[in-house]
C-alpha cells in the first residue's frame, strides 16, 4: 500500500513512525513533513493547506490512502476533493469537520441528542451576549465560534472580564471572522481528559484516553499552548468511564452526524471534563491531538495502515485493536519564547543518543535539516516520548532523554504527568 501523510508536525511524525512499522505499507510520503519524518518517509514540499497541490501529488504518486493530520485541510475539503478523484482518505469530509469548525454547530448537536456538555447560549449580537452573561453570573466561559488557533476561549472569573472577552471577539474582532459569533457557557469543574475513537461512518472503535498539559509552564500556569506534554492512558478514565463516554458521547455523536447527512469518518477526539456527574464534552476535534498522538502511537500494537484504511473504507467492525499495557509519556521541547515570539534556526545536537535510549523515541514537531545539522523550525520542536511500566518510569526515561539532547535555545516543562504520578503514589 502507498500512503501519503498530510502535515509536518509531531502528530504527523508519530503517524509516519507508526505507518512505517506497518507490514502493508510499502511506500510512505509526507507533505510537507519535517527533518524527523524524512527518516521514515519521502517528504515532498507541498503545503498542508494546498488542497489542489495535495490532490495532484496523491495522483502523481498513485497513493492508496491519504492520512490527513491537521484540521485546516479537513475543514477546507481535502477529503472531499480526494474522494472526487476516487482516492481513499482517513479524515472527515468538510461537512463532518464542522464538528471542530463550528462550536455553535457542535453545541446544537449536543442539545438535539442529549449529549452531556456545559449549558450554553449562542450569540451574534454583542448586547444580547452581554445580557446573557449578566443573567448567568460568573465564573463563565466565552468562546469564539470558529477556528481561532486554540486562543478563542476565555475563562472569566467575573462578569466584567466576560464582557471584555465578548468585546474583544465581537467589537475589536481579534479573532477575525471566527469571533463574529460567540458561544457562552457554564464553567465546569473537574479533571480534563482526552478520549479518542476511530469512526467509519457507522462503527466507532474506542482508541485510548490521554491527558495533555496545555499551559506553557510548570504547575499548569502561563499562556495556553498547543500542548507541552501528554500521557496515555489517563488514570481518570477508568474502564467504566470509557464505557460511559462511548455510550453517552461518542455513539450519539456518530448517530447524530449520520442523521444530519454528515456521516463522520476519521478520528473523533473528545475533550472532556470528568465531573462529579460524569463526562461532559468541552469540545470535539476532528483529528488526532498533538502531542496526544505521539503517546497513542507508542502504545498501539495493531498494524496502523490496516486500521486507518478500514476506517476510510467503512470496515472498522472487522478490526480489533491491541495496546501495550505500559504508560507512554511525551515531553514537548519548545523554542525559548513559545507560545510568544521565538527564534528559528537554532542548532539541536545529540538527538541520536537520546533516541537510542531504552523505551524512548524522539519525534520531531518543527525541525529542518541543513548541512547535516538539525535546526529548530517552529514553536514546538521535539516530542520526547517514552514507555514505562509505570507513569513514573515513563517520565524518568523521557526526562533522561530530554537531558541528553543538546539544545540550549529550547525549554520544556519538568512536571509532565504530575497528576498521574501523584495518583500512582497515593
Ligand atoms: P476548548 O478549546 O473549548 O477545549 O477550551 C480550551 C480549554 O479551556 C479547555 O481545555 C479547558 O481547560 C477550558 N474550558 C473550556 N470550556 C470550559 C468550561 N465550560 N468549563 C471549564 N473549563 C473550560
Ligand atoms: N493537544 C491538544 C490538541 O491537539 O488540540
Amino acid at each position: 500500500m502507498k500512503i501519503l501523510i498530510v502535515g509536518g508536525g509531531g502528530r504527523e511524525h508519530a503517524l509516519a513512525w507508526g505507518l512505517s512499522r506497518s507490514a502493508g505499507c510499502d511506500a510512505l510520503y509526507c507533505a510537507p513533513g519535517n527533518a524527523g519524518i524524512a527518516a521514515v518517509a519521502e517528504c515532498i514540499d507541498v503545503g498542508a493547506e494546498d488542497v489542489p497541490g495535495l490532490v495532484a501529488l496523491a495522483k502523481e504518486k498513485s497513493v492508496d490512502l491519504v492520512v490527513v493530520g491537521p484540521e485546516a485541510p479537513l475543514v477546507a475539503g481535502l477529503v472531499d476533493a480526494l474522494g472526487a478523484e476516487g482516492i481513499a482518505a482517513f479524515g472527515p469530509t468538510a461537512a463532518a469537520a464542522i464538528l471542530e469548525g463550528s462550536k455553535g454547530f457542535m453545541k446544537d448537536l449536543f442539545a438535539k441528542r442529549g449529549i452531556p456538555t456545559a449549558a450554553y447560549g449562542r450569540f451574534t449580537d454583542r448586547d444580547e451576549a452581554a445580557r446573557y452573561v449578566r443573567e448567568q453570573g460568573a465564573p463563565i466561559v466565552v468562546k469564539a465560534d470558529g477556528l481561532a488557533a486554540g486562543k478563542g476561549v476565555t475563562l472569566c472569573r467575573s462578569v466584567d472580564e466576560a464582557i471584555q472577552a465578548i468585546d474583544e471577539a465581537m467589537v475589536d474582532k481579534v479573532f477575525g471572522e471566527a469571533g463574529a459569533e460567540v458561544v457562552i457557557e457554564e464553567f465546569l469543574a473537574g479533571e480534563e481528559a482526552s478520549f479518542f475513537a476511530l469512526v467509519d461512518g457507522k462503527t466507532a472503535l474506542p482508541l485510548a484516553s490521554a491527558q495533555d498539559h496545555k499551559a506553557a509552564h510548570d504547575g499548569d500556569i502561563g499562556p495556553n499552548t498547543g500542548g507541552m506534554g501528554a500521557y496515555s492512558p489517563a488514570p481518570v478514565v477508568t474502564s467504566e468511564m470509557a464505557d460511559r463516554i462511548m455510550d453517552e458521547v461518542i455513539r450519539p455523536t456518530i448517530e447524530g452526524m449520520a442523521a444530519e447527512g454528515r456521516p463522520y469518518r476519521g478520528v473523533l477526539f473528545a475533550g472532556l471534563m470528568i465531573t462529579d456527574d460524569g463526562p461532559k464534552v468541552l469540545e470535539f476535534n476532528v483529528r488526532f491531538g498533538d502531542p496526544e498522538c505521539q503517546v497513542l502511537m507508542a502504545r498501539l500494537e495493531t498494524d496502523l495502515a490496516q486500521v486507518l484504511l478500514a476506517a476510510a473504507e467503512g470496515r472498522l467492525s472487522e478490526i480489533e485493536l491491541s495496546w501495550r499495557d505500559e504508560t507512554a509519556l511525551v515531553v514537548v521541547m519548545a523554542a525559548e519564547g513559545y507560545p510568544g515570539s521565538y527564534e528559528k534556526g537554532t542548532e539541536i545536537g545529540n538527538l541520536g543518543a537520546a533516541d537510542a535510549m531504552e523505551g524512548v523515541v524522539v519525534l520531531h514537531a518543527g525541525t529542518k535539516a541543513a548541512d547535516g545539522k538539525i535546526l529548530a523550525n517552529g514553536g514546538r520542536v521535539l516530542g520526547v516520548t517514552a514507555l514505562g511500566s509505570s507513569v513514573r518510569e515513563a517520565r524518568t526515561r523521557a526526562y533522561a532523554a530530554v537531558d541528553a539532547i543538546d539544545w540550549p535555545d529550547g525549554f520544556c516543562r519538568r512536571d509532565i504527568g504530575w497528576r498521574a504520578v501523584a495518583r500512582e503514589e497515593a
